[in-house]
Parts: C-alpha cells; sequence; structure tokens
C-alpha cells in the first residue's frame, strides 16, 4: 500500500525522503513523488513505476529545500501515471496520502462547482483542495485542518506541506497507520517506524481520528474535535541494522532462511524455555471462561488461524471458526457470551482486519491480537497482545510471520488445553518438545533448499497446479497455492484433499502439476486414495512427506519429497517450508520480483 514520508530537516529534505522511500518499497507501489518547500514555493517531482524512474528525474531536476513530502503510490482511484501521482497540489498545499477518501466524489463535485480545476482522478486531489481554500479564505493551515477534518469520511493517512511554511508539516490519520519521529531540531513523519528508522527511533503514534502539527521545535497532537492531547514517545523497536537482506538475494530468500530463529523466538513468547509450561495472555487468561474462540484474519493469517482451528479444538477442546476478515467485519454474527476473537496480522495495519477486530467487539467479544509490529493499530486496539517474534518481515509473500503465527497458535492451544483439563501434563509436555524440535527440523530441511529446484522449474513452467491436504495440511496446501500465485503469477488452487473429486479432478491432466502435501498422520491414508486418482488421470504428482509415507507411496510420486519425521500436531509448521521455497525458486527461475510482485501489497489498508 501507498507510504509517506514527510520532512522537516537541517539537511536537503530529497535525499532524506527518498531514502526513506526505499524502505517503504516492501509495502508495494507502482510511482511515486516529493514535493518541497524551497524559497517559499513548493516544488515538486514524480514518476510512474518505481524509485529508479524518480532518481532519474532528480538527478536531471534536482529537488533543493529542507522541508518536504515523499510518496509511493499504489493505485485505487485512476491509473499509475504521473498525473496521478503523490504528491498532489492546489494552490499552496501538497498533500500525499494513504487510504481512501469515501466521499470524494460529492467534495469533487462541490469544488468543482465552486471553479476548483483538478489535475489527476485521484481520491487525495479533494484534500489539497479543501486546505488550499480554507487557507484562501484567509485561516491558519492549522485552522484550515481542524475545519477539513469533520468533512472526510474513510480510512486514510495524509501529510500536507504549505508553500512559505518552511517549518511546518501537518499529518492526519484515521484507521490507516501513521507515525511520527522526533529528532534533534528536525520532525518527521512516515508510514511506519520502518521508513524513519535511520533518522529516528524516537517515535509518537497517532491515535485513530487524531492529527498533527509537526515543526522542527516539536509536535501538537489533536483529536478528531480539535482537542489539543499528549500521545507517549516511545522507542521504537526496529533499528536500520534489521532492514537489509544480507548475502541473500530477496528479502523472500532471507525471511525463509529466518525461520528457524523466528519460530524459536515465538515459541519462547509463549513456552517458559526452563519449565516447558507455556502461559496464556489476556483475555485468554481466563482459560475456562472462554466460551469459543473466533479468529479473524486474511490472505496467508488467515491460513494460520485455518490451522489454528484443528488445534484450538482437537488439543484445547474449545469451539472455533477461522473467519476471513473481510467478510466477518460486515457480518452480524451471533456469537457467545466469553467468546475471544483472536485478530491475526503480520503488520497489525491490515484494515479488513482492523474492522473485524471492532465488530467482534461490537458483538460483545474480547479480542487478542496476534501481530508481528508491536506498536500496531491492531495491537493497540485489542484487549491483549501476543507478538510473533518473527522480525521485520519486508518480503511481499508472507514466510516467516506464516511460521511463527503457527508456531504462537500451536502454543496457545497447548496452554488452553492443559489449563482446561482437555489435555493432561504428559500430553502437554510431548507437544511442547514437539515443539521445541521444531526450529531444528526446519533449519534441516533448508539446509537441502538444490532439492527444491527441479520441481520449482516444472512449477515455473506450468499453467495450472493444484495443491491437495486434508486436515492439518489442508492449509498448508491454501498457503502454498497463494504463494505460487503471487510471485510467479502461475495459477495455482489449494484444495481440501477428499474435496478434489468434487470437481477440481476435471482439472488434471498431464499437464498440470499436483502437490500432495502428506505428512504420515491420520489423514495420510485417505490422502493417497486421492493421489491415486490424480495418478489414474495422467496427474504428476510432486509427493511432500515423511519417510514412513514415502515407503508408502514413493513409488507413485513423479517428484518426492522427503521431510523430517514430527509428531503430526506440528508437521503444519515444517510442510510450510517446502511449499515456500518451491514458490520462491519458481520466481527465480521465471524472472518474476519475489519481493515486490506486480499489483500487491506489503500491508493492505484499504478495504
Ligand atoms: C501473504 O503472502 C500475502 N501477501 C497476504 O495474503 C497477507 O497475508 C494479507 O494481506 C494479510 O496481511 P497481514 O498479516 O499483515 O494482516
Amino acid at each position: 500500500m501507498c507510504g509517506i514520508v514527510g520532512v522537516l530537516s537541517a539537511q536537503p529534505a530529497a535525499p532524506l525522503m527518498m531514502d526513506a522511500l526505499r524502505r517503504l518499497e516492501y509495502r508495494g507501489y507502482d510511482s511515486a513523488g516529493l514535493a518541497t518547500v524551497t524559497g517559499g514555493t513548493l516544488a515538486r517531482r514524480r514518476a510512474a513505476g518505481k524509485l529508479a524512474a524518480l532518481q532519474e528525474v532528480l538527478e536531471r531536476d534536482p529537488l533543493a529545500g529542507m522541508s518536504g513530502i515523499g510518496h509511493t503510490r499504489w493505485a485505487t482511484h485512476g491509473p499509475p501515471t504521473v498525473e496521478n501521482a503523490h504528491p498532489h497540489v492546489a494552490g499552496r498545499v501538497a498533500v500525499v496520502h494513504n487510504g481512501i477518501i469515501e466521499n470524494h466524489a460529492a467534495l469533487r463535485a462541490e469544488l468543482v462547482a465552486a471553479g476548483a480545476t483538478f489535475e489527476s482522478t485521484t481520491d487525495t486531489e479533494v484534500v489539497a483542495h479543501l486546505l488550499d481554500r480554507e487557507i484562501a479564505d484567509g485561516v491558519s493551515p492549522e485552522q484550515a485542518m481542524a475545519r477539513v477534518m469533520p468533512r472526510l469520511t474513510g480510512a486514510f493517512a495524509f501529510v500536507v506541506l504549505v508553500a512559505g511554511q518552511e517549518d511546518l508539516l501537518l499529518a492526519a490519520r484515521r484507521a490507516s497507520p501513521l507515525a511520527i519521529g522526533l529528532g534533534d531540531g528536525a520532525a518527521f513523519v512516515g508510514s511506519d517506524a520502518v521508513a524513519l528508522a535511520p533518522l529516528t527511533r524516537r517515535i509518537v503514534y497517532l491515535e485513530d481520528g487524531d492529527w498533527a502539527v509537526l515543526r522542527r521545535s516539536g509536535v501538537q497532537v489533536f483529536t478528531g474535535d480539535g482537542t489539543q492531547v499528549i500521545r507517549r514517545e516511545q522507542v521504537s523497536t526496529v533499528s536500520a541494522a534489521m532492514i537489509g537482506k544480507g548475502n541473500y538475494r530477496h528479502f523472500m530468500e532471507k525471511e525463509i532462511h529466518d525461520q528457524p530463529e523466528a519460530i524459536a523466538h515465538t515459541l519462547h513468547a509463549v513456552i517458559d524455555p526452563g519449565t516447558g509450561s507455556a502461559t496464556l495472555p489476556p483475555p485468554l487468561d481466563d482459560a475456562l471462561g472462554v466460551a469459543k474462540i473466533t479468529i479473524l484474519a486474511a490472505g496467508t493469517s488467515f491460513y494460520a488461524g485455518l490451522t489454528a482451528r484443528y488445534w484450538m479444538e482437537s488439543i484445547a477442546g474449545i469451539a472455533c471458526e477461522a473467519e476471513l476478515a473481510s467478510e466477518f467485519r460486515d457480518r452480524r454474527a451471533v456469537l457467545p457470551a466469553g467468546g475471544v476473537a483472536i485478530a491475526v496480522s503480520q503488520s497489525g495495519e491490515s484494515l479488513d482486519t482492523l474492522m473485524a477486530l471492532r465488530n467482534a467487539k461490537s458483538l460483545g467479544q474480547r479480542v487478542l491480537a496476534l501481530v508481528n509490529v508491536p506498536e500496531s493499530t491492531i495491537a493497540r486496539e485489542a484487549d491483549g497482545v501476543l507478538l510473533t517474534r518473527a522480525g521485520p518481515e519486508f518480503g511481499v509473500a508472507s514466510t516467516k510471520a506464516f511460521t511463527a503465527q503457527l508456531t504462537a497458535f500451536l502454543g496457545l492451544a497447548i496452554a488452553l488445553g492443559a489449563a482446561r483439563g482437555h489435555i493432561d501434563e504428559g500430553e502437554a509436555l510431548r507437544l511442547v518438545i514437539a515443539l521445541e524440535g521444531v526450529p531444528g527440523r526446519v533449519a534441516t530441511v533448508l539446509e537441502a533448499e538444490e532439492r527444491y529446484l527441479p520441481i520449482a522449474r516444472d512449477l515455473a513452467r506450468a499453467r495450472d497446479v493444484l495443491y491437495l491436504g486434508r486436515g492439518l495440511s489442508y492449509p498448508i496446501a491454501l498457503e502454498g497455492a497463494l504463494k505460487l500465485k503471487e510471485i510467479t503469477y502461475v495459477h495455482a488452487e489449494g484444495y481440501a484433499a477428499g474435496e478434489m473429486k468434487h470437481g477440481p479432478i476435471a482439472l488434471i491432466d498431464e499437464h498440470v502439476p499436483v502437490i500432495i502435501v502428506a505428512p504420515s498422520d491420520g489423514w495420510f491414508d485417505k490422502t493417497a486414495s486421492n493421489m491415486a486418482e490424480v495418478r489414474a488421470r495422467g496427474g504428476r504428482v510432486v509427493l511432500l512427506t515423511d519417510a514412513a509415507g514415502a515407503e508408502a507411496l514413493g513409488e507413485g510420486a513423479d517428484h518426492l519429497v522427503i521431510l523430517p519425521d514430527v509428531a503430526a500436531e506440528v508437521a503444519p509448521i515444517l510442510y510450510a517450508i517446502p511449499v515456500q521455497l518451491l514458490a520462491y525458486l519458481a520466481a527465480v527461475e521465471k524472472g518474476t520480483d519475489a519481493d515486490q510482485p506486480r499489483n500487491l501489497a506489503k500491508s493492505v489498508t484499504v478495504e
């Protein structure tokens, strides 16, 4: 999604902003731009495409000034052209914006009727015109902001630069994220603390509906009704040193290889390494009082939730549903008193998940946030927080955050099961030991990365790929298909293996690779029958299994991958690794951009 930066510095603003925008590239974008105030007037440079294109423009036509705003745009209203790239300027006001101004059409009609001329088809431009009109009426930029904010509906964040004001930025947020950075005689604003990491780690997070006045000497924050408030300064957990690819080709490759560590750290956030006992964060700490768990998430986080449903039912003995946040958010779901919703999100900023969290609260549920970003909006709005310890994830395709979410969920299920008496001490210990063994098994899988290359070459050339799995392996089949289509643009579908005969079997012929996720668990024999059905129709089988599974079925597979033996309950965490590797290596084979695939955004802050 769009990336925002604003700088009030004692140094030239353009290089600082380009550097910050580079750190926001991971969010996904298709055009970019900067504006500064120099000699009292606004100057602007924009380009369609990646930041390299904007850099070329800047080299031809440098941008002076020590105060500025910058933006990477993920197109919503209008194509990714130079005209639609931010900043948008009306008179003396320049604006960069993330999210959607929902009532932009009505505002635009009103402004046009009053004589305004628009340069772009974006919703953003109305904000610049509204502010400029107020300032033209003789009020200060701050007063203009106070008047314009109540007129805007939607979920958004924006930053404003005003001609003639070299020591002023105005910033506002409603549902979309925005972080203010405090410097020594400098002030900054960015979409997240990652953008600001090399500039400052002193961060003030705006609350929903807040707007702020930034000057080099300090920041004032106001609520939507114009009341001045104090928002706490925090030291960001993100340091500049954490943001890099190391020796890897892509962030995604690095993040796949970060997983032994990410899983181990997350595990120890739930399970005490000394005693092996698991602890429960609120609102799950009243384990016996939890009537039902409703998991709310999108994309890969949703698949973590689907996996967790099996664990919550079988290990914790609690009724559990996993719901797509984008659907749940508007449902009048019937949920029991004493129910707990778990909002799962790597970024903690997915708007659908945030809205689903709010809906769950309005339906009487207490909410636990399972997020990877401690300062995120979802973390701040929940009743309790459990952090995945995956570290910053930059690849658009989520990898280490997924296995960290799975780890946290399994730890929670064990703790709940033990606290509710659904499993005895011995069973809890067996599961904890199995979970403790996962990072080592994951490392073993990663050491054999080369093993996946021939299969990945096959997938890169395919038109359609099917992923099949049953029970705990079903969400891994869904995740494998999502990974492949996201970064290789090869059409892939994940199916519950037993569902194949109800339709997708019609797709199978000798051109369709079928990836079967089948550890030798309680579902294995039935999955074996589904594999036989694929083979009978000439499908090319890639079998992901363990030694016992290979013994039973290996001969029938065109490609056989043997994974380390693990307890059935932890297998989803381990089997996530080969499906990630296959997608990544297929993307490298095809030459697609694994880190920033077309059309995708890392953190989806629109509806
Ligand atoms: C994962 O590979 C995706 N890019 C996407 O589905 C992602 O998981 C989804 O947008 C949810 O993001 P979140 O976890 O940050 O809420």
